[in-house]
């Protein structure tokens, strides 16, 4: 139960963001946006904005540089006059402050030549294709038997559409940049990432630049959920207006701008259809989606995924549709696919119970399998029968009416819901060094991000087991692209795939140190093999309530001196995630809801949430707790509030900040609690973990639909359940 390194550092204000750090001669950028949804800008009237005390740059396509690389329609900034969907920066104002820079880009007039822009997105929409793959990789179809025949012969059928909205995430932090250029034409970015050596690599390309001219700086990220995954147009337009006005320039995307700019989740329209016999086995699953993205690049969420991954069933089918509408590039959002893709199946496996007379937990369990449906291929695990019955005893399950409006206390109906989660456990190639000292110390580097999760606890833990050394004598540096290279704080990853090479490197940094090879300080071997280190790959075993370095005696007693100028050893994990066994690797979980409805407004209340999850070794507790109930909050916020409105004549989110984009504030969340089943799984990585990032909030937006349907007998199947909805 470690708490995070930094906590006193972030609660007492000194630990640094984008915005905050401290340059000479900065100046500061604003944005203009595209007014129209469609067509092209004629003119862009700088005359009044320039005429303003302090404005020092306007830049739009008409002088904005030429960037190296158009590739990737969202982050051609300033290149061409198309507009593309409203809302699009077009123009950027640089002042001397933040001030003069918002009021002045309020004074650039652009003209256009606008068209009627297409938003809306429908299941007879002529440009509807299927994409080549769906993300990251994952094709966008599968089949297997008869589904049309298999669906229609079966004793129990289910055929119905749920819907999901776009919504958006709101970190806490803006998406911020400090743009820096150095006199050797180097650039260095502060920037709020979830992966500096990602943005690094991208930067460099746009600008022309080799990947050792960018740095970009990330010690402290204030949230991002996917939001922060790719480079965004604003880190983009920091760099640019850095290098017109030969300043360091810093641009933060305001929350009103940030809907447009910051990327989404694609909103869906799923068709569902469940076939059953009369024991509850399925005989098909059949799962077609309909989903958005934008005339300027392409992202497909792969919404139907986990239905490949979650229940036996012989005839079977998931299809991903596309339309390029005029709308921003939607992009990923914590547990894209698994997230909109389990509500959907989650909630039609209610439907399926409650047509076919089964207890909803006891249909998941029917439907279980050990090898992953679609590929055949054995689970490395897979605990959620487990997870199922550990959560139904606590949340007393068993007491639970089938009948649907059975349970009324005065105003309220209340009802109780359930379903299942599942992420993937998705492993990166990552690079890391170790370093001892000759005071006792360690420090380990890797160019990780903690966007706010624990990350660096994690990996401190993770180091600390591994050199039995003390937790505090281990410092980690992260959020840096100097540092070792590592894969972004994306897909639920980070901890598996920067811990196996924190792992790997302080067992290489174990070995020098137990050879007694302190004379050859300083060098860094270039550990491939990762299997070589003095404990022989064996696993740090991460007890719950077991401080790290407990009892063992430090790397240094057992191993000597160390020579002044330090020892250190470096790993890269390339070799060893590509030689991974063939194993369908995913966590699991069940949630349960209990929720109760005012029958008189309609409004629902979210009473208790448990989930109860199979993640493998779970590393640090208090933060694995957190990062469960975060996404479990996030799914409340799924279910009852968050929703993107479209405007379908102007073309653009209607939403401009948290009074028309609603979140779950403390108060919606009454009784919440995540715990987990032990899971030993020798199949993953040197920690035994699995990602926890994301699986928090996959599914529970069906369990509380479930319960809501369990209280009125109502099923509603357009998120989020608002009043309106299901009166
Ligand atoms: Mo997460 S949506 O993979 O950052």
């Amino acid at each position: 139960m470690t708490e995070r390194l930094e906590a006193r550092e972030k609660v007492t204000g000194t630990a640094r963001y984008a915005f905050e750090y401290p340059v000479e001669n900065v100046a500061y950028a604003a944005a203009v946006q595209a007014s129209v949804g469609r067509g092209e800008i004629v003119a862009v009237d700088t005359e009044a904005a320039m005429a303003l005390p302090g404005v020092l740059a306007v830049l739009s396509h008409e002088n904005a540089p030429e960037l190296n690389d158009h590739a990737d329609g969202e982050l051609a900034l300033f290149q061409s006059p198309k507009v593309s969907y409203r809302g699009q920066f077009v123009a950027a104002v640089v002042g001397e402050t933040l001030e003069t820079a918002r009021e002045a880009a309020r004074r650039v007039r652009v003209e256009y030549a606008a068209e009627p822009p297409d938003v809306r997105l429908r299941t007879d929409h002529p440009g509807l294709y299927k994409p080549d793959v769906v993300n990251p990789v994952y094709p966008s179809d599968t089949e297997q038997g008869e589904p049309e025949e298999g669906f229609d012969g079966s004793a129990v059928r289910v055929d119905v559409t749920y819907r999901t909205p776009a919504e958006h995430n709101n970190a806490m932090e803006p998406h911020t940049t400090l743009a820096q250029w150095n006199d050797d034409g180097g650039l260095t970015l502060y920037d709020s990432t979830q992966g500096a050596s990602g943005v690094r690599r991208i930067v460099a390309e746009l600008f022309g630049l080799d990947g050792a001219q960018v740095r970009v700086v990330a010690p402290h990220v204030g949230g991002g959920f996917g939001s922060k995954g790719t480079a965004r147009p604003s880190v983009v337009l920091a760099a640019m207006a850095a290098r017109v006005v030969g300043r360091p320039v810093k641009f933060a995307v305001p929350r009103q701008q940030m809907f447009a700019t910051t990327g989404y989740r694609t909103p869906t329209i799923q068709r569902m259809r469940l076939g059953a016999d009369d024991d509850g086995h399925l005989t098909a699953i059949l799962h077609d989606v309909f989903e958005q993205t934008s005339t300027v690049k392409e992202f497909a969420e792969q919404t139907a995924t986990p239905t490949r991954v979650m229940y036996r069933a012989p005839n079977r089918r998931t299809s991903h549709r596309l339309v390029r509408l005029d709308v921003p590039t939607p992009s990923w959002m914590r547990a894209p696919g698994e997230t909109p893709g389990m509500y959907a199946l989650e909630s039609v496996m209610d439907e399926v119970a409650v047509a076919s007379g089964i207890d909803p937990v006891e249909l998941r369990i029917r439907n279980d399998t050990d090898r992953e449906p679609e590929s055949g291929l054995p689970f490395s695990s897979r605990n959620l029968v487990a997870c199922l019955q550990e959560g139904a005893a606590r949340f007393g399950w068993a007491d639970r009416d089938p009948a649907p409006g059975a349970r009324r206390e005065g105003r309220k109906l209340i009802g109780m819901g359930v379903a299942a989660s599942t992420y993937p456990a998705y492993m990166q190639p990552n690079r890391a060094s170790a370093r001892a000292e000759p005071d006792g110390t360690f420090t380990v580097r890797i160019a990780a991000a903690d966007i706010g999760t624990g990350a660096r606890t994690a990996l401190a833990l993770i180091a600390a087991e591994t050199l039995k050394a003390d937790l505090h004598a281990v410092t980690v540096e992260l959020g840096d692209s100097s540092l070792p290279r590592a894969s972004t704080a994306g897909g639920s990853s980070g901890t598996a795939s920067w811990g196996t090479a924190v792992v790997r490197a302080c067992e290489a940094l174990r070995a020098k140190l137990n050879s007694g090879s302190g004379g050859r300080g300083g060098s860094s071997p270039h550990m491939e093999d990762g299997g070589s280190g003095g404990r022989g790959g064996s696993s740090p075993h991460m007890e719950d309530g077991g401080s790290p370095g407990h009892g063992g005696s430090s790397a240094h007693t057992e191993n000597g001196a160390v020579p002044p100028e330090g020892i250190e050893a470096s790993a890269d994990t390339t070799e060893e995630v590509k030689g991974r066994d063939k194993y369908a690797r995913h966590a699991f979980g069940a949630q349960f809801a209990e929720v109760e409805v005012d029958v008189d407004t309609g409004e629902v209340r979210v009473r208790r949430l448990l989930g109860v999850f199979a993640a493998g070794r779970i590393i640090n507790p208090r933060t694995a707790r957190s990062q469960f109930i975060g996404g479990m909050t996030m799914g409340l916020g799924m279910a009852l509030m968050e929703e993107s409105v479209m405007d379908e004549e102007f073309g653009d989110f209607l939403n401009r900040d948290l009074a028309q984009y609603h979140v779950p504030a403390c108060a919606d969340v009454r009784d919440i609690d995540a715990i987990w089943v032990e899971e030993s799984d020798p199949h993953l990585n040197p920690m035994g973990s699995k990602g926890i990032g994301e699986i928090g909030i996959v599914g529970t937006a069906a369990a509380i639909g479930n319960a809501v349907h369990h209280a009125t007998g109502v099923r509603v199947r357009t998120l989020p359940i608002t009043p309106g909805r299901l009166l």
